[in-house]
């Protein structure tokens, strides 16, 4: 048996690498004890008030954050906290040489119905020791991560992580508290006939995407000539998990619902830690043209369209939209 403590020093992970792993994870712990009390634990419900992002908060949401803004701000190494419900990114420690961002409660239309809600978490090296960080600070292309992951709260509490070139996963053993290697090198297939994407949006779409999905439910009648399946989690931890699980393709893609934003999805705390995790898995991540971790971002808050899964139906998306592209000249 395996222990995460047990993997970060077989893999020789940094010290403050490993202590702020070790932060987030702990507070991992905490967070599915809550979860596991449900209503008993008043932790169901709004909060009452909106986030940076113009979206409810629920909860969980303010509760997750400031559990692991608390325990960051505690930890010598972590320099600075960036979280999809904050305004702004947190400094921490001036000495600190790791920035960390997360999304706290990923998912957090699940939590009042007891569905799979999870935590995604991304480590970046921090680069003006000695002076309090700022948001600039944070704006690195995924390709500087180093280390990501996310806790999946589900019917076990399970962690995806990956500081090498592999993804490692671990489920949490509720009777010792330790997180115990269950898959030491997590594969994703190259082919696929399962994807997910919120249908209900497909009018706002690009016609690329909407092409490559009527395709997919044409079928076996259409030009792919088999049958594809659907699933949707609504909590992206939980598609992703999937994906790393038995392959399969996801899409949050651009569309125009969300006026002046590319998409839903938050390229800092949902993106990169996920693209990285996909691709080390042998996967593919993209905003349906241009790899996501090389996106170079401008703003903490920055939402992209995704598309990332099994790497031969990712690539096959893209060349949609490349043609579409090419096209329309
Ligand atoms: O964090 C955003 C998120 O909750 C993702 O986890 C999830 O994939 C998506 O939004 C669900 O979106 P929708 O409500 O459109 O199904
Ligand atoms: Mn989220």
């Amino acid at each position: 048996m395996t222990t995460l403590t047990d993997y970060l020093n077989h893999v020789s992970c940094d010290a403050a690498l490993s202590e702020v792993i070790t932060t987030v994870t702990d507070v991992g712990k905490t967070i599915a004890q809550l979860l596991r009390k449900g209503a008993l634990a008043d932790i169901l419900g709004e909060a009452g008030n909106q986030n940076v992002q113009g979206e409810d908060q629920k909860k969980l949401d303010v509760l997750a954050n400031d559990l692991l803004l608390d325990a960051l701000a505690q930890n010598s190494h972590c320099a600075g906290v960036a979280s999809e419900e904050l305004d702004h990114a947190t400094p921490a420690n001036v000495d600190g040489s790791l920035l960390v961002l997360f999304d706290p409660l990923d998912g957090s239309s699940n939590i009042d119905i007891n569905m799979a809600v999870g935590t995604i978490f991304s480590i970046l090296p921090y680069n003006r020791q000695g002076q309090a960080s700022k948001d600039q600070d944070f704006l690195q292309p995924g390709t500087k991560q180093l280390a990501a992951g996310y806790l999946l709260y589900g019917t076990s509490t399970m962690l995806a992580l990956t500081i090498t070139d592999t993804v490692v996963m671990f489920s949490l053993d509720p009777d010792t508290g330790d997180y115990i290697v269950v898959e030491e090198q997590v594969q994703i297939d190259a082919d696929t006939s399962e994807y997910s994407i919120n249908s209900s949006n497909y009018r706002y779409w690009r016609a690329p995407m909407q092409q490559y999905i009527d395709e997919l439910i044409a079928g076996e009648a259409g030009v792919r000539e088999r049958d594809f399946n659907t699933r949707w989690v609504a909590a992206m931890v939980g598609d992703v998990h999937r994906i790393l699980c038995r392959g399969g393709l996801f899409t949050y893609p651009f569309d125009t619902k969300y006026a002046n934003k590319a998409g839903k999805l938050r390229l800092m705390y949902e993106a990169n830690p996920m693209s990285l995790l996909i691709e080390r898995a042998g996967g593919s991540a993209t905003d349906a043209v241009n790899r996501i971790l090389d996106i170079e971002p401008t703003d903490i808050h920055q939402r992209v369209p995704v598309v990332l899964g099994s790497k031969n139906e990712v690539n096959y998306v893209r060349e949609l939209h490349l043609q579409h592209a090419n096209k329309q000249g």
